[in-house]
């Protein structure tokens, strides 16, 4: 099988392709056979030798969809199975999902119901469930308004459809005029422009999602309504600190917390997935590359003014 490997941090050469056995599953291990995969822009940082406690040589890659190759002793999982895996140190303390095959821990393989193609499958794990835990953490409730701050982000887009679905009136932003169509058809009741830190409106909202991160959030706490939660998700500026905040200002009656994908919830998997199949929620796919041309899939996930949306590998 074909496996991309990092042997050392660095720029998209470091991702080399190597033939490599199909491991042979344990006690309580399985083997999938990889459909395909998104390329995220944290594991280009990761790359880059960002993630500290990521040690190279290792097959980067947090999440994968495909079928049960060999289940483990211990699975119930038949051989053939859908299933989707994602996170719990995968592509981070063991090999992950930038290859053909992978041995993943049964605690972290969810079997999932979905009658698209396993490229619109691989749009949804990671992407959709932290969306959905940040919906859960901003404790918003149906009616109520909800600003995406970083509205055209994968995250953003995942919440924008999860929220609606869920009753919320929804205020997204981008920083691009050129964007705001896109969210207006994904179901935004509002797309506000973020200029230079800035979000060009006035008004105040009972929850808000921010993906962009230190730089605005006192910009965007300035938009909460009383008794309102803000719920930090990315830190798309690079800036990971709060600088010069002032909490007694900025947080009066106000609530503030992150939301932290590290831990899924199998029961939540499935509830996720109920509700993208009986709403048919699909976030835009922007360019699917094969394996082969990982360092370009890389390459582009990073590109300004590339198309929105998800960037997928297949390997069928
Ligand atoms: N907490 C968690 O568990 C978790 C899980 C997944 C992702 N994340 C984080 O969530 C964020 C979004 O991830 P993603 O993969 O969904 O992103 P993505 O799809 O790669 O987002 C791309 C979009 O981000 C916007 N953007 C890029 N740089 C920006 C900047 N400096 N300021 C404002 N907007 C900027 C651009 O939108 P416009 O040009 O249209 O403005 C761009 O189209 C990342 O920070 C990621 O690390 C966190």
């Amino acid at each position: 099988m074909k496996s991309v490997v990092i042997k050392k941090s660095g720029g998209p050469e470091v991702l080399e392709i190597e033939e490599r056995p199909i491991p042979n599953s344990t006690k309580n291990k399985t083997v999938i056979k990889i459909h395909a995969f998104p390329v995220h822009r944290y594991e280009v940082l990761t790359r880059e030798g960002g993630s500290p406690s990521v040690e190279f040589p290792k097959v980067i890659g947090i999440e994968a969809v495909g079928e049960v190759y060999t289940p483990s002793q211990e699975s119930n999982l038949e051989k053939g199975r859908k299933v989707v895996t994602f996170m719990g140190g995968l592509g981070r303390e063991f090999d992950g999902s930038y290859q053909e095959y992978a041995l993943v821990p049964d605690n972290i393989i969810y079997p999932v119901t979905f009658n698209g193609t396993w490229i619109e499958l691989a749009s949804y794990p990671e992407t959709f469930y932290t969306a959905f835990g940040a919906l859960k953490a901003t404790r918003i409730s149906k009616g109520q308004s909800l600003l995406i701050r970083g509205g055209t982000t994968g995250v953003g887009m995942a919440a924008l459809l999860l929220g609606k679905a869920l009753g919320l009136s929804i205020s997204s932003t981008t920083r691009q005029n050129s964007r705001k169509d896109l969210l207006y058809t994904l179901g935004a009741s509002e797309v506000i422009l973020d200029k230079d830190n800035h979000i060009e409106t006035r008004k105040k909202f009972d929850g808000i999602i921010d993906m962009v991160g230190a730089s605005t959030v006192e910009d965007s706490l300035a938009h909460l309504k009383a008794g309102g939660v803000y719920t930090l998700v990315g830190l798309l500026t690079g800036e990971w600190l709060w600088k010069d905040f002032d909490p007694f200002n900025n947080l009066a009656n106000k609530y503030a917390t992150i939301y932290d994908s590290s831990n899924v919830n199998s029961s939540v998997v499935d509830e996720l997935f109920n509700l993208i199949n009986k709403k048919q929620l699909h976030i835009p796919i922007a360019k699917v590359f094969k394996l082969d041309d990982i360092q370009d899939a890389q390459r582009y996930v990073m590109e300004k003014d590339r198309p929105v949306g998800q960037v997928i590998v297949t390997n069928d």
